[in-house]
C-alpha cells in the first residue's frame, strides 16, 4: 500500500515531524517563511492530509485545489481562525487543533506581558542601555499595583483561567466576561461582570477569547475610552481583536497607562509602523506557546490529528465534529 501524501507547510518539533514521515509521503516545506498563497494551492494537489500552520489561510480554493481525496486538516495551533471552517464541514473534512497543552505558556506570557507593561521593564531596560538612568529617584519611572488590583479577563476558558490562578497569587482581585461561561469556576475566586464594567473597572485587562466575526476590532476606540486613564491592557489571543490604530491613539495620548501585544495585525508587524514609537507599548513576536515542551507536545498532537484523519478515524481533537454522524 502507498503511503498517505500529506503537505507538512513548515519544518515542525521532531515528535510531531518523526511520527507524520514514518507513516506518510511527506512533503514538508523547508523555508523558515511560510509557503505564499499560490505556492499552498500548487503543493496541496492530490494530497490526503494537510498539516498547517497558523500563518496558512486554508479556505475553500485550497481545499479545492488539494482535491476530493483530502480526508483531514490539521492545525498546528489551537486557533483555527485561519481555516475557513465552514467551508471545511461543508466538505466533510475533520480539523484538528492542539487545546490544553498551551494553556500554561500563553498563560506565562500573558502575566510576563502584564508585568513588563505594568511595570516598565522594556523602557527601564532602555533607560540603563541609553543612559537615562542617573539615580535612584523616589519618582522615577512609577508603575502599576498589582496586589489588590482588578484584573478583567475577556475570554474565560482553559487559558483565562490559568492566568486567574496566577494573578490569584499576586492578590489580584479577578473579574471575567465570557458569554460561554457562566458557572462560577470551582476552586477560583472570579467575579462574572458585564463587558461595559469589565472595561470601567479593571486595572488590568488581559484578552483570551477566540478571534471571530463577535470579536474582531471587540477592543476599539470606544471600549479604550471606557478604561481607566491607569488601565494596562495585554493581548495574547489574536491581534485582530485589537483596533491597533485605536489602541495607538490611546496609548499616545495616554488615555490608558501602557499594553502588551504577543500578537499583532499583520504580523510580523512592519518596521515603519507607528506603535514601535510608543514607549508604553510591549510586543513580542506571537511567542506564547514558544516553550519547548508545548511546542513539541503541539507537534505531536497536529501529528496524531493528522494520522487519525488519514486512516479515518476520528481526530482526538477536532473543531468541527459535525462533521462525523451522531452516535
Ligand atoms: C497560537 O496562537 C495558537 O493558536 O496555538
Amino acid at each position: 500500500m502507498p503511503k498517505p501524501k500529506v503537505f507538512v507547510t513548515r519544518i515542525i518539533p521532531a515528535p510531531g515531524l518523526e511520527r507524520v514521515s514514518a507513516c506518510c509521503d511527506a512533503d514538508i516545506w523547508p523555508a523558515e517563511t511560510p509557503p505564499t498563497p499560490g505556492e499552498i494551492l500548487a503543493r496541496v494537489r492530490g494530497v490526503d492530509g494537510l498539516l498547517c500552520l497558523l500563518t496558512d489561510r486554508i479556505d475553500a480554493a485550497v481545499m479545492d485545489a488539494a482535491g476530493a481525496q483530502l480526508k483531514v486538516i490539521s492545525n498546528h495551533a489551537v486557533g483555527v481562525d485561519n481555516i475557513d471552517l465552514a467551508a471545511a464541514t461543508a466538505r466533510g473534512l475533520p480539523v484538528g487543533n492542539t487545546p490544553g497543552i498551551l494553556t500554561d505558556a500563553t498563560a506565562d506570557m500573558a502575566l510576563a506581558l502584564l508585568l513588563a507593561a505594568g511595570r516598565r521593564i522594556v523602557a527601564g531596560a532602555h533607560e540603563v542601555r541609553s543612559g537615562g538612568w542617573k539615580t535612584w529617584g523616589p519618582s522615577y519611572m512609577l508603575g502599576a499595583d498589582f496586589a489588590g488590583a482588578t484584573l478583567g479577563l475577556l475570554g474565560f476558558g482553559r487559558i483565562g483561567q490559568a492566568v486567574a490562578r496566577r494573578a490569584a497569587g499576586f492578590g489580584m482581585r479577578i473579574t471575567y466576561h465570557d458569554p460561554f461561561v457562566t458557572d462560577p469556576q470551582p476552586g477560583l475566586e472570579a467575579q462574572p461582570v458585564g463587558l461595559e464594567r469589565l472595561l470601567r473597572e479593571s486595572d488590568f485587562i488581559s484578552i483570551h477569547t477566540p478571534l471571530n466575526e463577535a470579536t474582531r476590532h471587540l477592543i476599539d476606540a470606544a471600549a479604550l475610552a471606557k478604561m481607566k486613564p491607569t488601565a494596562v491592557l495585554v493581548n495574547t489571543a489574536r491581534g485582530p481583536i485589537v483596533d491597533q490604530q485605536a489602541l495607538y491613539a490611546a496609548l499616545k495620548e495616554r488615555r490608558i497607562f501602557a499594553a502588551g501585544l504577543d500578537v499583532t495585525d499583520p504580523e510580523p508587524l512592519p518596521l515603519d509602523s507607528p506603535l514601535l514609537e510608543l514607549d508604553n507599548l510591549v510586543i513580542v513576536p506571537h511567542i506564547a506557546s514558544a516553550s519547548w515542551r508545548t511546542r513539541a507536545e503541539m507537534s505531536r498532537m497536529a501529528a496524531e490529528n493528522l494520522i487519525a484523519g488519514l486512516k479515518g478515524e476520528r481526530l482526538p481533537n477536532c473543531v468541527n465534529p459535525d462533521v462525523y454522524p451522531a452516535q
